[in-house]
């Protein structure tokens, strides 16, 4: 979607795009002093595999700081990027044939990771009406034999939802029952809140030793393009996440591992204000859509997207052209209100467009402006 957006750009026609999944902020400027600084330190050559232990011991002490988890700096591999750590974790822990529950609607990249890891997603579909957040029965309901791991994120892209600390307690309770499955939490949205502090289903004592926790700084400090995250492990498998990576990428960049460094040890201001001002647009976005007549719209509890039902247009139809399915919403969004947004079929659910709210607020009227007028034209 972005690249017909771009196409259609190309053309003079003024897209609005909301189908990014990135901060639209730069990166504080602070973080880049520290990148400039490394390199006229000549940080310029091979990092350790697993990043450099300074870095390593700054993310074990954010961890405790802010999580309340104990780790190691062994136990800490820097990759590049949280999703180079998701998939470090899929490839050490799945074997041909295991099964990986992931609650849909999902991040794109998790059900082609485990087809990578030769593993099989197992999909719960969680629903609107329950904010898209699974319950303990249909998380039990889930497991077999085969099953292996556990993956989720929150706060959720998609959805913007935020497990509580009372949700996540109910689902550990089922994991209690069932010690042979890991839980792979992707936090990486974990700063980008309204609810509150960030729970992590680590601090759960009984799941901790077989947690991975994956995380990073692409969007709580806006540094998408420096291509930075890190999992954190019982050390057998930080270990084992060391090895693969060095066979594939070796550690990470390491001009971006200073910036890093700068970031954890900078304080959390410049996050907190564009947490806020996510939460301004929030408010924005919710207002306007909610007035859309035939669109389903939730409030979500994080990150920065709307994930919006769109299937009452179904059926429905403008000069000649009928909305069959969320694709078909999308794409008429785009060519006809020149809003780019992501239909919900690439995140396991096909009812629903995903729009992301990272945008200026002058444009993010005009979008749902626009949303509406082409929405209403549907008949
Ligand atoms: C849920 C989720 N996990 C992981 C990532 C990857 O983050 P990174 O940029 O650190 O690789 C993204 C990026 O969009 C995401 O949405």
């Amino acid at each position: 979607m972005a690249k017909l957006g771009r196409e259609l750009a190309a053309k003079g026609i003024n897209v609005i795009n909301l189908s990014f999944g990135e901060p639209d902020f730069h990166t504080p400027q602070f973080i880049k002093d520290a990148a400039v600084e490394a390199m006229d330190k000549n940080f310029t050559y091979y990092t350790p595999v697993s990043g450099y232990p300074d870095l390593r011991k700054a993310i074990a002490a954010k961890l405790k700081r802010e999580n309340n988890l104990d780790y190691n700096f062994d136990q800490i591999v820097v990759s590049t990027g949280a999703k180079q750590a998701l998939a470090n974790a899929l490839m050490v822990m799945i074997n041909p044939g295991d099964e990986v529950i992931i609650p849909t609607p999902y991040w794109v990249s998790y059900s082609e990771m485990v087809k990578l890891a030769e593993g099989e997603s197992v999909f719960i579909n969680a629903t609107a009406e329950n904010n898209f957040k699974i319950t303990p029965e249909e998380l039990e309901a889930a497991i077999t034999p085969k099953t292996k791991m556990f993956m989720f994120s929150s706060p959720c892209n998609p959805t913007g939802s935020v497990y509580s600390r009372e949700e996540l307690a109910a689902l550990v309770k089922v994991f209690e029952k069932h010690p042979e499955i890991f839980i792979l939490s992707d936090e990486i949205y974990e700063h980008i809140n309204f609810i509150g502090g960030h729970v992590s289903i680590a601090e759960f004592a009984s799941v901790k030793d077989r947690t991975i926790v994956v995380n990073g700084f692409s969007k709580a400090y806006a540094m998408t393009g420096w291509r930075i995250g890190y999992l954190a492990a019982p050390k057998e498998i930080a270990d084992a996440a060391d090895k693969l990576q060095g066979q594939v990428t070796s550690g990470s960049c390491s001009i971006t591992q200073k910036a890093g460094l700068a970031a954890l040890e900078g304080g959390l201001k410049e996050v907190h204000e564009m947490r806020d001002a996510f939460l301004k647009r929030r408010g924005i976005v919710h207002e306007l859509l909610s007035q859309i007549e035939g669109l389903k719209v939730n409030l979500p509890d994080g990150a920065f997207y709307f994930f919006p039902d769109v299937s009452s247009f179904f059926g429905k139809s403008v000069d000649g052209q009928t909305m069959n399915n969320a694709e078909d919403i999308s794409l008429y969004l785009l060519n006809t209100a020149h809003v780019s947004t992501v239909t919900g079929e690439a995140f396991g659910n096909e009812k629903c467009i995903r729009i992301s709210y990272a945008a200026s607020e002058d444009e993010l009227r005009e979008a749902c402006k626009r949303i509406a007028d082409a929405l209403g034209k549907l008949k």
